[in-house]
């Protein structure tokens, strides 16, 4: 048992003998090893427990002999047992880490019995330390999130750190890196496991819902309340609430949310009793939130609250290394679903797909993947079919769609109208023109909204209201868009 193991290296017979009689009777099993070599094969063959040392040996010096120790069992602790004349070796030793050093003499046994029981406590401490560190590693890997990027594993390790605190996460990321996913999963992690979390959609809730969808509200807190109602802070009590696109949350509902994070307390709408929740903040946005802030659409002292913990996930072109790994994820569960013989991506498939710019980042692949496995003939998916697939994704002519591309495009707006309607006839009423535009945009962003609503460079919630059918002399820009 390592709590009770004594191994002494002393070729000093007395010595040794009297201190087994009395280590054994204390309790502990002891044994001897009479040279350095003997003591180290000792140790490489498992042993697991205090080490006494004695500073001069037949065939090496104490010292050295401790060196090689450490290289094998560095958490063993070792005491140096030594005479009066090398008392400045001992003290060399433990400077080096030894736990400690006792000289030979009159109350050698007094001294011992102490530093024996100090040192299994801290080698019990460490044992468990490291139990506590691969339950951890277990526990703490974000299995969910495959990556073979070594800056993407850096970044989930830092994660490891507040799984189990209850520190604000702000994720920020392009659209589709896996914001939401990393959320869960911290969750999943975390002491909070067992309790709900809770997901809010700043951007996809209209404005004046999104008060009471948050926060509840008072029977007769307006027409249509007639009940009571929890919103999602009180849904989340004892979890997680993920705060999903914060930078589109309105001034004030900034407001109130930093006051929640600040005293865990608010008011549901039409109320006037204080409510208090227990909850964790994890929040996400594709937006540069401290640009938002430098310009005064965003809270300063909420963006700090909010980011206690920042974590940035990088978009998939700076990560190319993961595309493979993470197409034949998709391609596996998708061959699933489907109940397809689909095994793998021919090697010129699997290129083509790498060298894709991915603005959608992996919802993109993930949908461009699934696209292809339905497409899919043979047991491999091949060139042809990841060509045809992008071609429903994405014009593969013009250049990637992102706002950066589409400011930087050659063509003037006035020549690229002039293209879309090469005469009078082509002409059609503004609000189907703008209706098309819209179906497009979201279209060639693989239906992801908030990539489409940036290269448009309108908010969210002017595109959603634009689905609804809404012309475009009706939007009236509110606060949290740009
Ligand atoms: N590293 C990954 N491993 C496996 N699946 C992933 C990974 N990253 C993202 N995904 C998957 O890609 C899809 C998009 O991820 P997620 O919804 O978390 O992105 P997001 O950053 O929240 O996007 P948005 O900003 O558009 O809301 C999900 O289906 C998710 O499961
Ligand atoms: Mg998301």
């Amino acid at each position: 048992m390592p709590g009770s193991e004594i191994l002494i290296i002393d070729d000093y017979q007395q010595l040794v003998q009297f201190l087994k009689e009395r280590l054994t009777a204390e309790g502990y099993e002891v044994r001897s090893a009479s040279t350095g070599a003997e003591g180290l094969a000792a140790i490489a063959g498992g042993f697991r427990g205090l080490i006494l040392l004695d500073v001069r040996l037949p065939d090496t010096s104490g010292l050295d002999l401790f060196e090689q120790v450490k290289g094998i069992a560095p958490d063993l602790p070792v005491i140096f047992i030594t005479a009066h004349a090398t008392v400045d070796l001992a003290v060399e030793a433990t400077k080096r880490g030894a736990f400690d050093f006792i000289a030979k003499g009159s109350d050698l046994l007094k001294r011992l019995n102490v530093a024996v029981k100090n040192a299994f406590e801290r080698l019990a401490l460490s044992e468990q330390l490291k139990t506590l560190q691969t339950q951890l590693d277990e526990a703490g890997r974000f299995n969910e999130f495959l990556t073979v990027s070594p800056r993407m594993q850096a970044i989930l390790k830092t994660l490891d750190a507040v799984v189990n605190s209850g520190v604000t996460v702000l994720i920020e990321g392009e659209s589709g890196t896996g914001k939401e996913l990393i959320a869960r999963a911290i969750h999943a992690r975390g002491t909070r496991k067992r309790g709900p979390f809770v997901a809010v959609n700043c951007a996809g809730i209209p404005e004046t819902l999104l008060e009471s969808e948050m926060f509840g509200y008072e029977k007769g807190a307006f027409t249509g309340a007639t009940a009571r109602r929890i919103g999602r802070f009180e849904a989340a009590h004892g979890g997680t609430l993920f705060l999903d696109e914060v930078g589109e949350l309105p001034k004030a509902l900034q407001a109130k949310l930093l006051r929640v994070l600040q005293d865990h307390v608010f008011e549901r709408v039409g109320g006037t009793e204080p409510v208090s929740v227990d909850v964790r903040v994890i929040s996400a946005t594709n937006r540069d939130l401290l640009a938002e802030v430098r310009r005064g659409t965003f809270r300063e002292d909420l963006f700090y609250r909010l980011s206690v913990f920042p974590v940035r996930l990088l978009p998939l072109r700076e990560r190319p290394e993961d595309i493979p790994v993470l197409a034949q994820h998709f391609l596996r569960r998708y061959a699933r679903e489907e109940g397809k013989q689909v095994a793998g991506f021919t090697p010129d498939a699997l290129a083509a797909l790498m060298a894709q710019p991915f603005p959608g980042n992996v919802r993109e692949l993930e949908n461009l993947v699934r696209h292809a496995v339905i497409l899919a003939r043979g047991r491999q998916v091949t060139m042809a079919e990841i060509r045809n697939t992008m071609g429903s994704h994405r014009i593969q002519t013009e250049p990637a769609f992102t706002p950066a591309s589409a400011a930087g495009t050659s063509r003037t707006l006035a020549e690229r109208v002039a293209a879309a309607f090469p005469d009078l006839d082509s002409l059609a009423p503004f609000h189907e023109v703008q209706a098309e535009v819209l179906r497009r945009a979201v279209e060639l962003a693989s239906g992801n909204v908030s990539l489409a609503s940036r290269a448009l460079q309108v908010g969210r919630a002017t595109l959603y209201r634009w689905q609804k059918g809404r012309g475009p002399a009706e939007t009236s820009d509110s606060g949290g868009e740009s």
